[in-house]
């Protein structure tokens, strides 16, 4: 199906079973331990060999010799994988080759060999014997050190409009200032865990991972076999936030040493490998300058930021919301890029926008402050609702004023102290702030098949992903809606390479996407079924488990006893894109205490308040949008991958060293959706919400600690140590 007009009316609008609030139908799998994860499938294949990666201990330069004498006649060793006798590897589209480093390393614990033994242990106590002689380099790990000398990419052209420069420099109010964000991990509760199997030359790799066809495509190029021989099968994520957007070490790994082996082979990272060997998000630096007229209307926007990453890598595009966040006539947004030789930055949770709209919308609080205005009426007088740098391309929806209007009075915004640092109750100073968020709206291709059984059971094969987000239920749901039956007659497959390629789960898109292609499947299984009953689609109702049809109604189970009714199809975006600008939005609320002898920041109250399309699910949208909450907390107040730049490594790489929420730490979130349908965005009127709700998180704690401190921290974490200095004196 080809989505190229606005959706009209159609069966998901009878919001019969979409829409409602459902709990996840695979919850009480996974709550009772029965949904395997990737190092789970204990059964799946017999005679399981068990593999542990051996990382670099030196950040760049090559291995001069390895011995591995003594770990090959370690107790239990069957093999050792090494760049030595792993044949030539294919480069991948995501740069895959790299995940077994030799002769050359270009990061510090980036694999250098993978030792498979019999048991677990017989591999890790092996691994510590793998004795490997580096010749180091000197590398450059440092992005504040190296910015003068960062260039321009491809992927981020610099975005000019209007003459920024002379605007600024005219404006009567001006803001100028740099803000930082660090490194930091996804820090997903399931490791990277991967078992492969090969039968003959056909691969089947049981992984986490959140783009199945992307990393089927990849494993293939690298390991040089075609495309139809890799199967990947990965039912159950246990998060992912874009870590797991493409194959790692254990997954390549696993194949190449099962190749070795004759025998499947499973390998999972430990903890402590993760941080350095896998994907990070990489630490930025941003220059934001705003010019406006004195009565706050802002006339120039500047956003140039900075970010490192490995040679022929990309920029970590934390500028780009401000092409289109804010009006404005004069407009400058560029990124440039320094290499650097720490681990490979890429993608999580809302690349660009998580560190662009922590340092943007601390910038608006400023200028609200300089200009003597509310921080949210600053914002809403400077809305628009066109795309700023092309007038004639409208917004497909942008509610950003209402979100900030509602919930100014859920939250009781009227409460907040104007003047800095003067709420107070006993030791804590208390503040209240604002941020926007802000995340654009992508729509990716998905297919999918259903089939209905004599049973009158609709089963849903796509290879979509459900990375904890709850996509096993708004599918589920979608096919329910459409067939007419209840959830409980809805069976869902995801994550199995031979189902229909589907989106994936990744920016933000998932949702929507996955389930127009579930729609558009179901619409040729409603024609199917039609034409068993010689009559058009269009004229039968499907309701209740019945199509009812010229006076005449017939069980749905029924008509499948000559044998299951299948149907397949993809959703295929063109063109609406390009004539609207399609994006999410949202707006957070943070109250905060800070302990004004301690510099300890406490977030009392978090509120947010999204427009975001159609709400498959409030129930599943909600618990993302307050897991992103938290993770916004984790990002303002606690998580710094820190950054030994004498050996260029992540010194903190471990749950007990690198620091984010629990429980003790988010007293109390409240979500509200706006209601929205978006037209333009697929037949469902969806859009995404998952990483909307982690934008701007950050920047309204930071707000909030400003208004409870006057202490305006631009470095984040926002640690005691920073505020320590800078808070009043104690009364
Ligand atoms: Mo997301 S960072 O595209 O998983």
């Amino acid at each position: 199906m080809k989505f190229d007009t606005p959706a009209t009316t159609n069966p998901i609008d009878q919001l019969r079973v979409v829409g409602k609030p459902t709990p996840r139908i695979e919850g009480p799998l996974k709550t009772c331990g029965r949904a395997p994860y990737a190092y789970e499938h204990h059964d799946a294949v017999p005679n399981q060999a068990y593999g542990v990666v051996v990382g670099s201990a030196i950040a760049k330069g090559r291995i001069a010799s390895m011995d591995l004498q003594q770990a090959q006649s370690a107790p239990g060793v069957i093999t050792i994988v090494t760049a030595q006798n792993a044949g030539k590897l294919g480069k991948g589209k995501y740069n895959t080759a790299k995940l077994l480093a030799g002769p050359d390393v270009q990061h510090y614990h980036q694999a250098v060999a993978l030792v498979v033994a019999e048991t677990f242990e017989q591999a890790r106590a092996a691994a510590q014997l793998v004795s490997v002689d580096y010749v180091s380099a000197q590398g450059s790990f440092d992005l504040a050190s190296t910015r003068d000398t960062a260039v321009q990419t491809e992927e981020m052209p610099d975005s000019v409009h209007g003459d920024f420069a002379s605007a600024f420099a005219a404006a009567p109010m001006q803001l100028d200032q740099t803000y930082t964000t660090p490194d930091q991990a996804h820090a997903m509760m399931e490791p990277f865990a991967s078992m492969a199997s090969w039968q003959d030359d056909q691969l089947t790799l049981w992984t986490s991972n959140q783009m199945i066809d992307w990393s089927v495509t990849d494993l293939a190029t690298t390991l040089g076999v075609p495309k139809r021989n890799v199967r990947l099968i990965s039912p159950y994520v246990g998060g992912g936030f874009g870590g797991k957007l493409f194959i790692r070490s254990d997954a390549l790994l696993a194949a190449l040493g099962a190749r070795l082996a004759g025998r499947p082979v499973k390998a999972a990272l430990a903890r402590p490998m993760i941080f350095n060997n896998a994907t990070h998000r990489p630490a930025t630096i941003q220059r934001i300058r705003i010019g406006a007229t004195s009565d706050g209307k802002i006339t120039a926007i500047g956003h140039e930021g900075w970010s490192g990453d490995l040679p022929g890598g990309k920029v970590e595009r934390a500028a780009q919301p401000s092409k289109l966040l804010y009006a404005g006539a004069n407009r400058l947004v560029s990124m440039r890029l320094s290499i650097l030789d720490l681990p490979e930055g890429n993608a999580m949770r809302a690349p660009g926008e998580t560190p662009g709209m922590m340092a943007l919308e601390i910038a608006m609080d400023e200028m609200a402050q300089q200009l003597k205005l509310d921080p949210i009426e600053f914002r809403i007088l400077n809305d628009t609702q066109v795309d700023p740098t092309q007038p004639d391309r409208p917004f497909s929806t942008r509610q950003l004023t209402e979100c900030l209007r509602i919930g100014a009075n859920h939250f009781g915004w009227i409460k907040r102290h104007a003047q800095p640092g003067t709420q107070r109750e006993g030791r804590w100073l208390v503040g209240m702030g604002v941020g926007v968020a802000f995340r654009n709206n992508l729509q990716v291709k998905s297919g999918a098949r259903v089939r209905l059984n004599d049973q009158g059971i609709v089963t849903v094969e796509t290879d979509m992903t459900d990375i904890g987000t709850g996509s096993y239920t708004i599918i589920g749901q979608t096919a329910a809606e459409m067939l007419g039956v209840p959830l409980d007659k809805v069976v869902v497959r995801l994550g199995d390479s031979s189902f229909p390629v589907s989106s994936g789960s990744g920016g933000q898109f998932g949702g929507n996407c996955s389930t127009a292609g579930v729609y558009a499947a179901c619409v040729k299984l409603r024609e199917a079924i039609a034409q068993r009953l010689g009559v058009n689609a269009d004229e039968a109702v499907f309701i209740d488990s019945e199509v009812r049809v010229a006076g005449k109604i017939v069980p749905l189970g029924s008509l499948a006893q000559a044998g299951e009714i299948v149907a397949d199809d993809t959703i295929e975006f063109a063109e609406l894109s390009d004539k609207y600008q399609q994006s999410t939005f949202g707006a957070h609320f943070v109250e905060v205490a800070v302990d004004s002898a301690t510099g300890e920041t406490r977030v009392r109250r978090m509120l947010a308040v999204c427009a975001a399309g159609r709400i498959l699910n409030p129930t599943s949208a909600r618990s993302q949008v307050i897991g992103a909450m938290t993770m916004g907390v984790g990002a303002a107040l606690m998580e710094d991958l820190v950054v030994d730049k004498r050996r260029g490594f992540f010194v903190n790489h471990d749950l007990a060293g690198y620091e984010v929420p629990v429980h003790a730490d988010i007293p109390h979130q409240e979500v509200i959706f706006l209601d929205e349908t978006d037209p333009m965005s697929s037949p469902m009127k969806a859009k995404g919400v998952g990483e909307l709700g982690l934008c701007g998180v950050s920047a309204a704690i930071a707000n909030a600690i400003y208004n409870a401190t006057g202490a305006r921290i631009r470095e984040y974490p926002i640690t005691l140590d920073k505020l320590l200095d800078t808070l009043p004196p104690m009364i």
